[in-house]
């Protein structure tokens, strides 16, 4: 038996790229193992958004070459890392047999049974499939694919967590000034509907009832129908509110000047979608905004928000923010502070700018000290503890709609679950109520999570 360790680094697409070579290895006789101790193939699927994110793989791999020093496992590199570092992984870690990016990772057990024959680790007979395999190894990561072939490789799920991911589009082409997203990841592509909605229907069968849409760019969504027309965002959701067992939907990350009256329209008349809006807006300050290339004003995005919010009150918000862009100054910053204000969002990343690897920002007069980031971001994280601590303790006396997916580690009379704002919601309730979702009046609310009880 083959057993294969998985790490994931990074965002909710690589989260979701992983779960998808689980299902691939697993279809190839290989065995998903916890333990990271004992396993024949290690693969660190990785991120390369900031440079501690990418910093992080390699002493990463040193850890765990060091940790099997006495064996020799294959060590494969996917992802962003894999895809913006290339051939430099084989010689900054020589151990590492495979460098594949996201867009490739169909390719992994051809690659994989490849690298554990040339181990032996196994004995060319004992693959299942003798395929002669002349690719070479390093080389795939510049062959032009379009990103979407890995979808037509991917067996169908067998299983489901009660919240499902699935990717809808692939890559970005959007061109923020400090992004390596449109490197890694590639130009933007949509799947063809169908093939999205053949999964979402396999996965409520199997277990799903919340389904969260990913893309880089989830509003671009312009995949072709069964008619070969053009699909929208709205128009997919719409068709996947129809499955009986879906019974939430969220979608993730908008590009707010790519927000549809559609997706506005639809947020006013279909329960089924989570009045959640995650809408990145990373600096307050326009000058700022039209140096990252982002393509919207201050004044535009609290715009879409008002639209939002007419079109259903409950709507709230979260959002990026990105502090210390090169030449942003404390009247910029304050800018930055007054939007949180403004909106009120209800849960936020905020990051300090990070100079990456050929993007347009890196390369600009004015990098900030990185001082000033720090003291930036801990001014704006008080601001944006206190606009979730309030919108969380406004929770309190509502009866809120709760997927159960836990029992809680800490005390098994507990269960835990999610709000539909994706608040962590904790009751005493038996623990066979996992899995359904139940009204819950809130009695309490801390910053990290709401108590209440089933009503
Ligand atoms: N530095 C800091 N934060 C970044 N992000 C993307 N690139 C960078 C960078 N170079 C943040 C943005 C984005 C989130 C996924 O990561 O806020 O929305
Ligand atoms: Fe990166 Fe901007 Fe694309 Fe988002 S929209 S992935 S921040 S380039």
């Amino acid at each position: 038996m083959v057993l294969f360790h998985l790490k994931t680094f990074g965002c909710q697409m690589n989260v979701y790229d992983s779960s998808r070579i689980v299902d691939l290895l697993s279809e190839n006789g290989m065995d998903l193992t916890e333990d990271e101790t004992n396993a024949d193939i290690i693969i660190l699927n990785t991120c390369y958004i900031r440079e501690k994110a990418s910093a992080k793989i390699f002493s990463e791999l040193g850890r765990l070459k060091k940790l099997y020093k006495d064996k020799n496992p294959v060590f494969a590199v996917i992802g962003c890392v894999a895809k913006a570092e290339g051939e430099n992984i084989f010689k900054r870690a020589p151990f590492v047999s495979i460098v594949l990016s996201s867009q490739k990772y169909h390719l992994l057990p051809e690659l994989l049974n490849k690298a554990l024959i040339e181990k032996k680790i196994i004995k060319e007979e004992e693959l299942q499939e003798k395929k002669k395999n002349k690719t070479k190894l390093s080389h795939l990561i510049n062959t032009e694919l379009s990103g979407l072939e890995k979808f037509d490789c991917l067996p169908k799920q067998k299983n489901s967590e009660k919240v499902a991911f699935v990717q809808v589009q692939e890559g970005c082409n959007k061109f923020c000034t400090y992004c390596v997203v449109p490197n890694t990841r590639g130009r933007e592509i949509s799947r063809d509907e169908q093939s999205i909605l053949d999964e979402v229907e396999n996965l409520q069968k199997v277990g799903a009832v919340e389904i969260n849409l990913l893309g880089q760019n989830v509003d671009c969504y312009n995949g072709l129908d069964k008619d070969g027309n053009k699909s929208s965002l709205a128009k997919l959701i719409k068709k996947i509110a129809k499955f009986e067992n879906v019974k939430r939907i969220r979608y993730t990350t908008s590009y707010p000047s790519e927000f549809s009256d559609e997706m506005i329209e639809l947020h006013a008349i279909e329960p089924k979608l989570m009045p959640l809006v995650y809408l990145p807006i990373q600096a307050g300050s326009n000058e700022v905004l039209h140096k990252m290339n982002r393509r919207y004003t201050r004044e535009q995005y609290l715009e879409l928000i008002e639209k939002l919010k007419n079109a259903n009150p409950n709507i709230q918000i979260s959002s990026d923010f990105i502090v210390g862009f090169p030449n942003e100054t404390e009247e910029d910053f304050q800018q930055t502070l007054d939007i949180v204000k403004r909106v009120k969002f209800i849960q936020c990343y905020a990051f300090k700018y990070s100079p990456r690897p050929n993007t347009v920002a890196q390369k600009m007069d004015g990098q900030i000290d990185l001082k000033i980031k720090s003291d930036r971001l801990k001014r704006l994280q008080v601001e944006l503890r206190k606009s979730q601590d309030a919108f969380n303790k406004s929770c309190v006396g509502r009866v809120m709609s709760v997927l159960f997916t836990d029992v809680s580690k800490t005390d098994n009379q507990y269960i835990i679950g999610k709000n539909e704002y994706l608040q962590p919601v904790i009751v005493k309730a038996d623990a066979k109520l996992v899995g359904t979702i139940q009204n819950v009046e809130i009695e309490s609310a801390s910053y990290a999570n709401l108590k209440g009880k089933i009503i």
